[in-house]
């Protein structure tokens, strides 16, 4: 089994943050969720690993060669010249998947999931794809799965008219014949070559795609809100006993998360917020936001925001 993590894309909906740093570069409770992706696939097991990067590719080798990653997985990064779908992307990457089955994430999805219950679920159900799927309330904003008794009998990508509230997750498993019906798919109204239309076919030669309903979160980083929203939503979780920083004349507001390199002088945090590495406040009071890595911030009075390097971002619950 190998892992593909889609990191290649435009990220035009989270301008301006994507014309600085690839997206899943982003962090959530202070690890870029790609980072978060790859520990999903090596909780299975699954070391052989191939990322589809690109015009952010050096971004995404960068953090990679930088971090444990490197030594803990065997990456391949594989460039996929245009984001012309998320088809394309696999299409781009099958010299790397040759003949093996393959778990597919979106790299800009976050989930909680049991990796060995997936697998298992995949193995035991004589398939030839598996699809994570998530209740949702707005079904028009996604790739839909349509039900009968628990069976997936037809997968529409952003329908008008959804007939399911199933949304499809951005995380899949694949064998090998998917590389067939790719390479026979035609873009869609689009012009994306569409990993929705390919599992559509496969249904269609009545070949069996096996549901995993998700139990745990899952959500992706489609915008500055989502970025927001996730890492709020995930601090609530967290046990912070035991987190060291440094700190001096400051007060704190739980829940916060502070990374250990970052400095806080005269100043009082939280609620809700979550302070990233590299970091420097003096003098502010900042509340219900985050501050992304090497982010300094002066005599500043914010709430709901973003902070980084590349400027201030207003954001909303
Ligand atoms: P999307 O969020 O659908 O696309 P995007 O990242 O280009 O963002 P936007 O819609 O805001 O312009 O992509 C989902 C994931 O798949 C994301 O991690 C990027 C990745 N991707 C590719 O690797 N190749 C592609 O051709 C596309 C469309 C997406």
């Amino acid at each position: 089994m190998k892992g593909l993590i889609l990191a290649g894309g435009t990220g035009s909906r989270i301008r301006p943050f994507s014309l600085y740093t690839a997206k899943q570069l982003l962090p959530v409770l202070n690890k870029p969720v790609l980072f978060h992706n790859i520990d999903l696939l090596l909780a299975g097991g699954i070391v052989d690993i191939g990322i589809v990067v690109g015009p952010m590719k050096d971004f995404v080798v960068e953090a990679i060669n930088n971090s444990v990653y490197s030594e803990l997985a065997n990456i391949h990064f594989i460039e996929q010249p245009e984001p012309k779908g998320l088809a394309h992307a696999v299409s781009a990457s099958q010299v790397f998947l040759a003949d093996d089955d393959f778990v597919m994430i979106l790299g800009d999805n976050l989930f909680t999931v049991d990796t060995l219950d997936l697998l298992y679920v995949f193995e035991n159900s004589f398939t030839e794809a598996l699809v994570a799927l998530v209740q949702v309330e707005e079904p028009k904003r996604y790739g839909i799965a349509n039900m009968e008794n628990y069976h997936i009998i037809s997968v529409e990508e952003k329908p008008k008219v959804p007939q399911s509230n199933w949304a499809i997750a951005g995380l899949y498993i694949f064998k090998s014949t998917i590389h067939e019906v790719i390479r026979n798919l035609k873009p869609s109204h689009r012009n994306e070559y569409e990993i929705t239309d390919a599992i559509q076919q496969v249904i269609e030669k009545k070949q069996t795609v096996t549901p995993y309903f998700l139990k745990g979160y899952w959500r992706d980083i489609g915008t500055l809100n989502d970025l927001f929203d996730i890492n709020i939503d995930l601090l609530q979780d967290i046990n912070l006993e035991g987190t060291y920083f440094e700190a001096l004349f400051s007060s704190f507001n739980l829940p916060v998360l502070i990374d250990k390199t970052a400095v806080i002088i005269n100043s009082v945090i939280g609620p809700n917020v979550i302070i990233g590495p590299n970091t420097q406040i003096r003098n502010s009071q900042i509340s219900n936001s985050i501050v992304l890595e090497n982010t300094l911030a002066d005599g500043v009075n914010l709430d709901n925001m973003i902070l980084s390097p590349w400027g201030n971002r207003e954001v909303s619950r």
